[in-house]
């Protein structure tokens, strides 16, 4: 497939607005803001199916129509730039090789939101991202893509970039909002909605760079092109997917929506790592959906496809495990990322993550007891839906489903005390 995402990145100078320019830069954003109206920005985006890149997959469109017609106060577009989900490294790829593709996307949406300001949220972590960023709309604003009267018309629109403290909660849009506040990033509940009151509150719309880094495309080559690409209607467009773990070639790959895995995993990846280690489990979608037997890995990487099999496309985040793996001590690698990135505020998810992980961590050790396996999926099963935001979902659904799927290798490490994996490292 020809590149769509990722054309630029190899490009010299790639960050440089005069190379993305030479390349055809900026047309979208020209021609929304001179020759359509921003409801016909709206529809364009809702008839090319884009579904939001950031983990959930919501229609791009409908969401943008959720923020009120008439403007009574001002209007904020976010972008969400935290990329925090373990086993992701798609946005910061854009941001750093070719920020105006993101940046021409957040000026494309805040003219269809008529948005008053862009915020760009990013990972504290992401310095180089943050020097790139800060120069490319340094020069955004010189072009007049950004600021006073954007491409000549009478819209303007400011556009900042701000620097989280490196949380992985402030990626959730809630808490992101808090956090650009000034205040601790805790989620609230919803609702109310972004698009009724969001941050400062403001009607408010947070999008992920991928999911704005899409919308270029969509206005200069239209919905129908862009609906062309991927499985179905449901399921379209260009889609960059993160590979990492027991492959030969980990890295980014940009494909069609509805990749299959095994394509990723033995075409473009290369294959397994070890030829005499087989795959043993994938996880599709970043650490917090639900993990893939390999049995089960037939099957193409886009969200409904995914969703039958009760997983997730997620963040693309594709983690691929041979049979060396301990599924124990993946869990429980697991599990302490998300009882140390619990903000705290529910009970369930507060108290819960930690004792999941002091469980996984004794089954670990060859002290677990024999009422364990079950105790760890009842917490899980009473934090998902329990609390005010997603992280705790995501801390239940990898144990429900390690638990589940690979019960006989926790039966086994409490039966025996030890790892009975043929190859596992355990430090
Ligand atoms: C704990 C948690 C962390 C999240 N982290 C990110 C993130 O780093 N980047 C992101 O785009 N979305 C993240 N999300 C999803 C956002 O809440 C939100 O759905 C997304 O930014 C919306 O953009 P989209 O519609 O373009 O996907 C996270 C959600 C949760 C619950
Ligand atoms: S689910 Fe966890 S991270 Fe989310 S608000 Fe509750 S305590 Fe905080």
């Amino acid at each position: 497939m020809e590149k769509v995402l990722t054309r630029n990145i190899h490009k010299e100078n790639s960050q440089s607005i005069d190379v993305y320019l030479a390349g055809g830069g900026y047309e979208g954003l020209r021609k929304a803001v001179t020759s359509m109206s921003p409801g016909d920005v709206v529809e364009a985006v809702k008839k090319s199916g884009l579904r939001g890149r950031g983990g959930a997959g919501f229609p791009t469109g409908l969401k943008w129509s959720f923020m009120p017609k008439e403007k009574t106060k001002p209007h904020y577009l976010l972008c969400n730039a935290d990329e925090s989900e373990p086993g992701t490294f798609k946005d910061r790829l854009l941001m750093e090789q070719d920020p105006h593709m993101m940046i021409e996307g957040c000026m494309i949406g805040a003219y269809a939101m008529q948005a008053d300001a862009v915020f760009v949220y990013i990972r504290g972590e992401f310095v180089h991202g943050t020097k790139v960023l800060d120069k490319a709309v340094a020069e955004a604003y010189e072009k007049s893509f950004a600021g006073k009267n954007i491409c000549g018309s009478d819209w303007s629109c400011e556009l900042v970039v701000h620097r989280g403290a490196g949380a992985y909660i402030c990626g959730e849009e809630t808490a992101l909002m808090t956090s650009l506040e000034g205040e601790r990033g805790y989620p609230r509940v919803k609702p109310p909605f972004p698009a009724q009151a969001g941050v400062w509150g403001m009607p408010t719309t947070i999008n992920n760079v991928e999911t704005l880094a899409c919308v270029p495309d969509i206005i200069v080559r239209g919905a129908d092109w862009f609906a062309g690409i991927g499985t179905d209607e449901r399921n379209t467009g260009p889609k960059l997917y993160c590979l990492s773990g027991h492959v030969q070639r980990p890295g980014v790959y940009e494909a069609p929506m509805g990749l299959p895995l095994k394509e990723l995993i033995y075409d473009l990846g290369g294959g397994m790592l070890h030829a005499d280690r087989p795959l043993k489990a994938c996880i599709p979608g970043g650490s917090s959906v639900p993990v893939l037997r390999a049995e089960e890995c037939d099957v193409n990487l886009d969200f409904d496809s995914l969703a039958a099999l009760k997983t997730g496309l997620g963040s693309a985040g594709i983690m691929v495990m041979d049979s060396s793996t301990c599924m124990v001590k993946a869990l429980l690698r697991i599990s302490h990322f998300y009882a140390h990135e619990s903000c705290g505020q529910c009970t369930p998810c507060r108290e819960g993550c930690g004792w999941m992980e002091r469980i996984l961590q004794r089954i670990e050790d060859g002290k677990g007891l024999q009422q364990d396996i079950d105790l760890l999926k009842n917490i899980a099963d009473n934090i998902e839906g329990r609390t005010i935001c997603a992280l705790g979902d995501a801390a239940a659904w990898p144990v429900q489903s390690f638990v589940t799927k690979f019960r006989d290798e926790f039966q086994a490490h409490v039966d025996e005390q030890r790892c009975t994996v043929q190859g596992a490292a355990h430090a």
